[in-house]
C-alpha cells in the first residue's frame, strides 16, 4: 500500500500538526506526512516539523500583491511534492476559490466548533456568551464557502460552569487531536481504495 502523500498548513503553534504527525508515524496508517508549509515563518509548529525530519516550507503571504499569486505559489509547491491531500491545521488564511478547485476533495480543515454553528473566528468566547451546553470540533472538507464544507467527523464536550474561553478551548482541543487523524484516514484510506 503506496501512502497518501498529504501537505499540512499551518500558521502558529500547530499542535494539530504534531498530532497528525505522530499518528502517520504508525505503520498501517493510510497517510505519511511529507510536508509542513506555513504562510508564517515565526510559526512555532515548524521547528517541531523539521525536528521531525520533514521538509518545510514559508510562503509569506505578504511578499504576493493577491491572494490568487500567493495560493498559486502554494500550489506549485503541493504539486512539486507530489501532495495528494492539503490538511490545514490553523492555517489562518482564507483559500482562493481557484486554488479549492484544483483540490476538490482533497483538502481537510478542522474547526474548533460543532459546525454549522460558530463559523469563523473565537468559537469558545461565543458560544459561551450565548450560555450553550456543548461545545465541540469538526472535520470538514473544505468548499469555497468559509468553514462551511461537508463535515466528516464531529466530537462534543460539555460546557462546564465557570468555563472560560481558554479552558474551553482546552477541552476541545484535546479532542481535535484526537478526530483529526481518523478524518485523515478516513480520507486517505477512500483516495486508496479509489487507486485499485
Ligand atoms: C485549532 O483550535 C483549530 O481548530 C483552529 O485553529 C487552532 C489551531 O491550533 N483551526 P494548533 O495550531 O493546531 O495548535
Amino acid at each position: 500500500m503506496r501512502k497518501v502523500r498529504t501537505a499540512i498548513l499551518i500558521s502558529g503553534r500547530g499542535s494539530n500538526m504534531m498530532a497528525l504527525v505522530d499518528a502517520a508515524r504508525a505503520a498501517g496508517y493510510p497517510a505519511e506526512i511529507v510536508c509542513v508549509l506555513s504562510n508564517r515563518a515565526d510559526a512555532k509548529g515548524l521547528e517541531f516539523a523539521a525536528t521531525n525530519g520533514i521538509s518545510t516550507k514559508v510562503i509569506d503571504h505578504k511578499a504576493y500583491a493577491t491572494r490568487e499569486a500567493c495560493d498559486a505559489a502554494i500550489d506549485v509547491y503541493m504539486r512539486s511534492m507530489m501532495v495528494e491531500v492539503i490538511a490545514l491545521a490553523g492555517f489562518m488564511r482564507v483559500l482562493s476559490a481557484d486554488f479549492i478547485a484544483g483540490w476538490d476533495g482533497r483538502i481537510l480543515n478542522i474547526h474548533p466548533s460543532l459546525l454549522p454553528a460558530y463559523k469563523g473566528l473565537h468559537t469558545h468566547e461565543r458560544a459561551l456568551a450565548d450560555g450553550a451546553k456543548v461545545a465541540g470540533c469538526s472535520v470538514h472538507l473544505v468548499t469555497p464557502e468559509l468553514d462551511g464544507g461537508p463535515v466528516l467527523l464531529q466530537a462534543e464536550v460539555p460546557v462546564l460552569p465557570h468555563d472560560t474561553p481558554a479552558m474551553l478551548a482546552a477541552r476541545v482541543l484535546a479532542e481535535e487531536h484526537r478526530i483529526y487523524p481518523q478524518a485523515l484516514a478516513w480520507l486517505a484510506n477512500r483516495i486508496i481504495e479509489d487507486r485499485e
